[in-house]
């Protein structure tokens, strides 16, 4: 394993203020997503949608990698350009999903265990030739009654860990991503105990299995109320909580944590990254954004499957990224920002 090399991958794809933008929905995510708008979800039209949005002109600016879908990494652009050089182009470094989803947990009615790690090594050695530099690896914690389980959290923090391990021995940064999921009317109190659990619980597996901190990033979710909870926590709590819980359970050898959005509005997602990175510092790591939703979903929004609305679609994606870039700054100045530019 080359840890320098891999510290520096991890360090570049948090360098400037710059995060990533999360496209790798799997055919059944990014289907739900393609039923919002009406569009049909065929392979040509993922990839027109994708290759939309990996050309938007000066996107590599606010961002540093985009995460893929093994279809994606596969794809060629009508003039015959692979989609991974397109992000090449843009300065922009290729990333892929490596786990095949979260399934029924054996035991544990209602809870998931992520899969995927049979044949791992081989994948990322193809992954690696197809030019992807880092990867991804989701699990999902519910809260819900008597969930989630010590079980539940034992096994996925041991499989992240076992991804983690694979993928830096076969050159990959692993993005470790243990989402506990917004769903439910818990408050914002439960969240930061699930999430304290959940960290703390993975930082141990990957301590037990040697998985070097400086060639990872961290992927979690934001400490918030449940989606359904009366009483919401303010941007300030939940900037609060956040870094609270990350002081706690993450070591500072980490180079950075990069939030998944979870189910957050665009503009949530980005005053509660900014918060933090205006209120909470000085920090041990920086704080920036690798998200799927509140990056794509204006730009979804305008595009509509309609080739005419390409430069609508992509000038949506690069305002949003703006945003996030400012936000991981702690500069964003809000939705009067946004407007004034
Ligand atoms: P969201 O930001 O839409 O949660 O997606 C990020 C992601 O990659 C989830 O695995």
């Amino acid at each position: 394993m080359n840890l320098d090399a891999l510290a520096q991958t991890a360090q570049e794809m948090v360098a400037n203020n710059r995060g990533l933008l999360a496209a790798d929905e799997s055919t059944g995510t990014i289907k739900k997503r393609f039923d919002s708008i009406n569009v049909e979800s065929t392979e040509t039209n993922r990839r027109d949608y994708r290759e939309l949005l990996f050309r938007a002109s000066g996107v590599g600016k606010y961002i540093s990698g985009a995460i893929l879908y093994d279809e994606t990494i596969r794809q060629k652009s009508d003039d015959g350009t692979t989609l991974v050089d397109l992000l090449r182009a843009e300065n922009i470094l290729p990333g892929i999903k490596v786990d095949t989803g979260a399934k029924p947990l054996a035991g544990s009615e209602n809870e998931k265990i992520t899969e995927g790690l049979d044949g791992l090594r081989d994948r990322v050695a193809e992954y690696v030739e197809l030019g992807a530099t880092f990867a991804k690896w989701r699990a999902v914690i519910t809260i819900g009654d008597h969930m989630p389980s010590t079980y539940c959290i034992h096994v996925n923090a041991h499989a992240l860990a076992r991804y983690a391990k694979i993928c830096q021995e076969g050159g990959l940064v692993p993005i470790v991503e243990p989402e506990v999921l917004m769903d439910g009317s818990h408050d914002i109190g439960v969240c930061e105990w699930v999430t304290t659990k959940t960290l703390e619980a993975v930082y141990h597996e990957l301590y037990q299995q040697d998985v070097q901190l400086e060639g990872t990033i961290l992927k979690p979710n934001m400490v918030i109320s449940g989606s359904d909870c009366p009483d919401q926590a303010s941007t300030r709590e939940i900037a609060a909580a956040t870094v609270r819980v990350l002081k706690r359970c993450v070591p500072a050898a980490v180079p950075g944590v990069m939030f998944l959005s979870g189910g957050q509005s665009e503009e949530e997602a980005t005053r509660n990254l900014n918060t933090m990175n205006a209120e909470q510092g000085p920090l041990p790591w920086a704080l920036s954004y690798s998200y799927g939703r509140a990056l794509q979903q204006s730009a979804l929004k305008a595009w509509l499957g309609d080739a005419q609305n390409v430069p609508a679609a992509q000038a949506a994606l690069l305002e949003r990224a703006r945003q996030n870039s400012a936000a991981a700054a702690g500069t964003y100045q809000g939705e009067a920002e946004g407007k004034a530019a």
